[in-house]
């Protein structure tokens, strides 16, 4: 259905060819005739930003001719791709495990995205059935999980991915290093380096000498891109290619709802829309939270993700022009039907602050019936004859309705089904939509101030040269600490 002839309030893609965009979303549950003027957003609310759009998709469009908002193009690095694939099946084979080091933007991508594609239980699977090694993530530098993962792997047929763009990561560095030593344990310094593949910025930083003086093949985290933007880059296609995925497919997702957001008319670009959406519902309807909620088991990294995406990239302290506007609106992961059982409660009848945005697939990879149920059992006939893709659906959809009942704004986002174009349709959707609240903000939605602080911290209280004084700072004695710390005499 062409976009112009789309209900009000629902957005229809044109054709469904591999080579459209195939994401619906529906939000009519978050206007006001669907939920009310209190809580749902008129169309004049919208209208009133559809200007702003348009000047900002310009400005997006000038600072990516001029070389900037590098991500846009992440999707056309086809030789790239063609070089992590054949990587991929040259090692294949030869490892039985594989081991990523990173952390936020290193590695949230790629666990959504071996989360979404792979089997969900892969690591179980026999080898032949699995298509590619084992797949373990060391992001926390928690001694309990990193030793378990040490100690499950089979070290000699390991390969070791550390990921890292600023090449400096604390947590990545740490983990790299308790991995690195455990390797050259067990195989000799000489082959530990066959082992190990660095991503990093191809010019800049500790991991980037590390891996010059010791040997790593090494690829590229693009310059000019946030670590949560790089999920089409190296970053999030290594690890996709070693477990199996058709990276080239989700790149051409990408590419394929990059160019259903080539408009600058809010109410056909998906992004745009959901986009203006949020900041709405958070600006004028004090909606503060943005609840993600897949009715997907595979698509629970994605909601994962895209937290990320969204609390780094709009909870600033400053607007674009200086002033203190402590921007954002706070990201929720929950899963369907999962959270019905545990966040719902509190989404239908507790503080009216969310828009929850509610995510179907029309067609599940598995066709699950029922087994018929004892005809005795009468209040169980219903289920005859049902199917639990059919069931979980269902329930989305009573969700939605239930929630709209209680003047709740919920969105609806339906994906055809759970494959890598898909996936890459909603990861350039979501990084554009963040991109543009960005802008509805008025906030850069690039950088992360907020999280130097901590880490600059860390470096003092672990002893890093140059960082002394901070750390006197830090472990002065505390005027309150008395009073204000209670423990054990
Ligand atoms: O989005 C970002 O840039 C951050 O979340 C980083 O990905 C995260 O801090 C890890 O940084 P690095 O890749 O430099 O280790």
């Amino acid at each position: 259905m062409p976009l112009a002839q789309a209900r009000k309030g629902e957005i229809v893609t044109a054709a469904a060819s591999d080579r459209s965009s195939r994401l619906r979303i529906d939000y009519r549950n978050a206007t006001a005739a669907g939920v009310g003027d209190e809580h749902g957003l008129t169309d004049s609310a919208l209208d009133s930003v559809a200007d702003v759009v348009r000047r900002n998709h310009q400005r997006i469009t000038r600072e990516h001719d001029a070389g900037e908002q590098r991500w846009i193009d992440l999707p056309d690095d086809t030789m790239l791709a063609d070089e992590i694939t054949s990587f991929a099946s040259e090692v294949k084979g030869r490892y039985r495990d594989y081991i990523l080091i990173g952390i936020g933007g290193s590695s949230l991508g790629a666990i959504a995205t071996i989360q979404a594609l792979a089997h969900p239980s892969r690591n179980l699977l026999p080898a032949d059935r699995r298509d590619g090694p084992r797949f373990f993530v060391l992001d926390n530098p928690d001694p309990e999980k990193v030793r378990a993962t040490l100690d499950l792997v089979d070290l000699p047929h390991t390969l070791i991915n550390v990921v890292t763009k600023s090449g400096q990561t604390a947590e990545t560095m740490a983990n790299f290093l308790v991995a690195r030593a455990a390797l050259i344990e067990a195989v000799g310094m000489e082959q530990a380096a066959r082992q190990i593949v660095a991503t990093t910025d191809p010019t800049e930083g500790l991991l980037r000498q590390l891996a010059g003086q010791e040997g790593y093949r090494t690829f590229p985290v693009p310059p000019g891109v946030d670590g949560r933007q790089t999920v089409l880059s190296a970053v999030g296609m290594i690890p996709a290619a070693l477990c199996g995925i058709d990276i080239h497919a989700m790149l051409r997702g990408a590419a394929a709802m990059r160019a259903r957001c080539q408009t600058a008319e809010l109410l056909q670009n998906p992004a745009y829309l959901l986009a203006a959406l949020s900041v709405l519902a958070d600006q004028r309807l004090g909606k503060r939270i943005l609840v993600m909620m897949p009715y997907a088991d595979a698509l629970y990294g994605l909601a994962d993700w895209f937290r990320q995406l969204w609390a780094e990239s709009l909870g600033k302290r400053l607007s674009t022009g200086g002033d203190e506007v402590f921007a954002g609106q706070t990201p929720i992961k929950a899963l369907g039907a999962i959270d019905q059982h545990s966040q719902i409660q509190l989404y239908t009848e507790g503080p009216n602050d969310k828009l929850i945005v509610l995510i179907g697939v029309d067609a599940y990879r598995a066709n699950v019936p029922v087994g018929d149920p004892p005809a005795a059992i009468a209040d169980l006939a219903y289920l005859r004859g049902a199917e639990l893709g059919q069931l979980i659906d269902r329930e989305r959809a009573a969700t939605a309705w239930a929630l709209k009942q209680a003047r709740r704004p919920n969105i609806t986002i339906t994906a055809p089904t759970i494959d890598a174009f898909t996936l890459g349709e909603f990861f350039f959707l979501h990084q554009l939509q963040t991109v543009m609240a960005g802008a509805l903000y008025g906030v850069d939605p690039f950088g992360q101030p907020g999280v130097e602080a901590g880490k600059n911290a860390t470096y003092a209280l672990m002893g890093r040269a140059g960082y002394e004084e901070l750390k006197a700072e830090l472990t002065a004695p505390a005027a309150n600490a008395a009073s204000a710390v209670v423990a054990p005499a």
